[in-house]
């Protein structure tokens, strides 16, 4: 949501900024701009849509050796030109990622205070104030730090100003921000993919701090502006990460990494034995309540969790979406843990749900992708999911490796709470060793997917239906289809269709039904025939072998643990999605509306 890139050194600053923006694409966007010196003024130069209608605008040879460049995604006005970042008032211009939520208050005072906006954004008070307080302090530094104790709410901002011609400057709160340093010159950006064409080294920005960003140097600057150092971190994954490699779309790449996704994170915590994950998950011990709060694919993998450790470890688990968990109400105490999962751990609603348990003094678990990110520092516990960079806005692997965490965690939790004894156990543990090969056999079958793919992607709505956990398998199956495909679908439990949904059942309306309870399995079987006696084109996945052709067609799966099942049950569901968007030419990486990180409520 918002991508922000800056870039100063030796080095004609157009083009780098340019591909900078072009790498964090992925975070979902409607409009971009650049802002860059030249002859001692700032240029600003902004387009609305997609990156290659501002590229139209761009001379990529201009003499500039500083620039900031930013995509909007829209919350606060339309996305227009007039909307787009940077924007510049007097001699200061900014890029900003997040929401000022004092921003109306703060604009009545400055147009008091003679002050006129373009735009209908929260960002443009922010040019505003600094060029308002800059009159008086006549010192950057001392301005932005200012500014800074006015503004409420989440900010990543990019600053120039026309009176100092050789340096960047950087503010954060709430919103994501690191800094890097190259060979040729140095960096902001709002996350990895966009520098490591130059660098793989880069510094996390905490909330409150600052920077100073010229040729040569970085100066962090805390929130009584003296200096501080940080921690330089390398990103260890291969730059291709942030590449298609040949693949049409990042979502197809990503589908095709996942049994790598699985072994990785599978062996960052797991050598084959009960100790590991002693060492690894035996601080899980300490609670005897769970909560699960996220959003999205992360809830969905919280909904599979609720199911898991319930049944195979006898804990009590609330799992709950975060923007209503932030909220309401929460029955939690001293023995409850509460799981935040995120693929970016920028999650607006997820970082807030976290916030409040540990202000409420509840211990927290994050299980988070991005290394540093605010959830996982924030958390009093991190599992980090090793699922490597993740570009596609509709989430596959990452959503893989969250569930391949759980697994672990429910055979952990199940073993030395005496409900998985060591017979099962030691089954489980063979499953895991064949799981790497199912997957990749599961992506290879494609094509047997594409062919159901093609049968439905004409249909107006699509359903899906489970019980108990295949209806938590279907929440996920039903959101990678809608998301990308554009095409309306909705999850229900087997046994509630018939309570209304089932009215809108009629002849040739897919319904994709998932049954791997082998408890309840006639049960699913009895509730897809009441669809297929009123028309329904019935998809039905399952391992197990039906006695009867009460469906279409059958996506055979192989049987696995339970523990580990939901992870075979996703992949020719996301393969299913990737295939109907193809079909309807949707913009399968970039969806419409949505953006990667959420880092808005
Ligand atoms: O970064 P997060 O895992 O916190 O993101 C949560 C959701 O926004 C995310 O899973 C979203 O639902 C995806 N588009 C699903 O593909």
């Amino acid at each position: 949501m918002c991508g922000i890139i800056g870039y100063i050194g030796a080095s004609k600053a157009i083009p780098i900024v340019y591909s900078g923006l072009a790498s964090l694409e992925y975070r979902g966007y409607d409009s971009a701009g650049i802002a860059y010196f030249l002859n001692d003024d700032i240029k600003v130069i902004k387009e609305k849509g997609k990156l290659i209608n501002l590229k139209e605008k761009l001379n990529f040879d201009t003499d500039t050796f500083l620039a900031i460049g930013h995509t909007r995604w829209a919350t606060h006005g339309e996305a227009s030109i007039t909307n787009a970042h940077p924007h510049s008032v007097g001699k200061f211009t900014v890029v900003h990622n997040g929401i000022i939520e004092n921003y109306s208050t703060l604009k009545e005072e400055l147009k008091m205070r003679g002050y006129t906006f373009k735009s209908e954004t929260d960002t443009e008070v922010i040019p505003a104030l600094l060029d308002y307080y800059y009159k008086d302090e006549q010192d950057i530094l001392k301005t932005i730090n200012k500014v800074s104790k006015k503004l409420i709410g989440s900010f990543a901002l990019g600053i120039i100003c026309r009176d100092d011609a050789n340096a960047i400057y950087a503010l954060k709160n709430s919103s994501p921000l690191i800094i890097a340093k190259s060979k040729t010159g140095n960096f902001l950006a709002s996350d990895v993919p966009a520098i490591l064409k130059y660098t793989n080294k880069y510094i996390l920005l905490d909330d409150g701090d600052m920077a100073k960003i010229t040729k040569d140097t970085i100066t962090i600057y805390d929130t009584n502006l003296n200096t501080v150092n940080k921690e330089t971190l390398t990103f260890t994954g291969s730059k291709k990460t942030a590449e298609k490699n040949g693949y049409e779309h990042f979502m197809l790449k990503e589908i095709n990494e996942q049994d790598k996704v699985f072994k990785d994170t599978i062996g960052s915590y797991f050598d084959g034995t009960i100790n590991s994950l002693e060492k690894n998950f035996g601080f899980l011990k300490n609670f005897k309540k769970i909560n699960i709060v996220a959003c999205g694919s992360a809830y969905h993998t919280g909904v599979i969790a609720k199911h898991l450790i319930e049944e195979y470890a006898n804990i009590l688990v609330y799992t709950e979406v975060a923007s209503e968990y932030r909220y309401q109400k929460n029955f939690y105490d001293e023995d409850t843990l509460v799981i935040l999962v995120s693929q970016s751990g920028e999650t607006a609603d997820t970082l807030a749900a976290l916030r409040k348990a540990k202000n409420d003094g509840i211990k927290t678990l994050a299980i988070v992708n991005v290394l540093g990110s605010s959830v996982a520092r924030e958390s009093d516990y991190c599992i980090y999911t090793k699922a490597g960079i993740e570009v596609s806005v509709a989430t596959t692997k990452a959503y893989l490796s969250q569930l391949t965490v759980f697994s672990l965690i429910t055979m952990y939790l199940g073993y030395i709470n005496k409900v998985i004894k060591k017979d099962e156990l030691e089954s489980i543990f063979k499953d895991i060793k064949k799981m790497p090969k199912l997957i990749k056999e599961e992506i290879n079958n494609y094509q047997e997917y594409y062919n159901i793919a093609d049968k439905i992607s004409k249909n107006k709505q699509i359903f899906f239906i489970g019980r108990g956990l295949d209806y938590a398998n279907s929440l996920e199956g039903s959101l990678k289809l809608k998301e990308i495909s554009y095409i309306n679908s909705v999850a229900y439990q087997a046994g509630e269709l018939k309570h209304g949904t089932i009215s809108l059942i009629e002849a040739s309306t897919p319904v994709i039904a998932i049954a791997t309870n082998k408890d309840l399995v006639d049960k699913t079987i009895s509730n897809i025939k009441e669809t297929k006696a009123r028309g329904a084109f019935v998809i039905y996945e399952s391992f197990i072998e039906p006695v009867d052709k009460f469906y279409d067609e059958f996506i055979k799966i192989p049987e696995v643990h339970p523990i580990l099942e939901s992870i075979l049950t996703i992949i020719p569901l996301q393969l299913l999605a990737y295939k109907v968007a193809k079909n309807n030419n949707c913009d399968i990486d970039k969806p419409r509306n949505l953006a990667k990180s959420v880092t808005v409520e």
